[in-house]
């Protein structure tokens, strides 16, 4: 492709990129429209591969370096004075964004399951979406209390018929698996994860920290390996007696469709429960409710939607 297509093709994900995050993060806001109308951004842009290109990245990424999320000023300037610096924490880095309260979403499905349950996470990333029985959760007043009585409270809306459990359940083993394990005793890895949340969304950092330190009293397993060729060895180490289920979210996006499939069979051939938290039409062959704006579907077993859900765990509409 030529120079001018690939500026072209950045500039139109920095100006959709501006549409995602408004009413979200002002900052994100005209920080990517400034970037979509900015040549020397654009060309620096354009000498990474493409995947490396992406809005997220490249914010984290100078925010790590300069040490708060920069202005489209500081991030001509970083462009300039030291490209390689900042094109070397964007080829290192991954986005990799571990939202601790998606559990309020998968809670619900959790405790339907029979116990003790075995967890295996694909796409771990930290590990915080492990921790489901750890943290405490509200719904809208219906509250339900962790085992770790440190770890924050989760706030999620239930909208429909939400099955809302009366306490967390028993995991007796967890394991997550990811291309790139983050370390929460790691304080490089923690600023990344702090990097990766948006500015001004509320109450993320303060919840991603309190998280941080929940992992940090027990840290969980994320092994380093790939979603469909380390699961089955993986899921082989869980104890019989527990009810398996492999779980993820905000992950699928990242592979490819044939990868999609591999990991559909794969996971269907393990004795598992399968949940999965993803947008619509990542899933393979899974249905898509008739309902608009909503960011991730919960399902079972690749086939069954059992709820919409916010993308940061915020609220929850069970289909049932
Ligand atoms: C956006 S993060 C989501 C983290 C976590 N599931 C959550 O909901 O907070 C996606 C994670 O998937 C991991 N990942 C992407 N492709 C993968 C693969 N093929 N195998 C294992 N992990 C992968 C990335 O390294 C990253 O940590």
């Amino acid at each position: 492709m030529r120079g001018h297509d690939v500026t072209a093709g950045a500039a139109r994900n920095y100006r959709a990129f501006a549409e995602e995050a408004r009413g979200r993060s002002p900052l994100y806001e005209s920080l990517a429209g400034a970037v979509a109308g900015d040549a020397s951004v654009l060309r620096f842009l354009d000498s990474l591969p493409p995947e490396k290109r992406q809005p997220n990245l490249l914010f984290a990424a100078a925010r790590y370096l300069l040490g708060a999320p920069p202005g489209i000023g500081r991030l001509r300037e970083l462009v300039s004075q030291n490209p390689g610096e900042l094109a070397g924490v964007m080829l290192s880095r991954r986005t990799q964004t571990n939202e601790p309260a998606r559990c309020a979403t998968l809670l619900p499905a959790l405790a339907q399951l029979a116990e003790p349950l075995a967890l295996i996470e694909v796409g771990a990333s930290a590990g915080l979406t492990l921790l489901a029985d750890r943290y405490s959760y509200d719904y809208a007043g219906h509250r339900v209390a962790g085992r770790d009585p440190l770890a924050p409270t989760l706030r999620c809306e239930p909208r429909g018929p939400v099955p809302l459990p009366s306490r967390v359940p028993v995991i007796t083993w967890r394991a997550g698996l990811d291309l790139n394990p983050l370390d929460v005793t790691d304080g490089d890895d923690v600023r990344w994860l702090s990097c990766l949340v948006w500015p001004g969304e509320g109450d993320r950092e303060r919840l991603l920290a309190a998280a941080i330190d929940t992992a940090r009293r027990d840290p969980p397993q994320v092994h380093r390996g790939d979603l469909v060729t380390g699961l089955p060895a993986l899921a082989a180490q869980a104890p019989a007696e527990a009810t398996l289920v492999v779980y993820h979210s905000a992950v699928l996006a990242y592979v490819t469709p044939a990868r999609r499939r591999e990991f559909a069979e794969t996971v269907r051939g393990l004795p598992a429960v399968w949940l999965s938290n993803e947008a619509p039409g990542v899933v393979p062959d899974m249905p898509v409710p008739a309902h608009e704006g909503f960011p991730f579907i919960l399902a079972r077993d690749g086939r069954a939607p059992l709820a919409l859900a916010d993308g940061h765990g915020a609220w929850a509409r069970w289909l049932a």
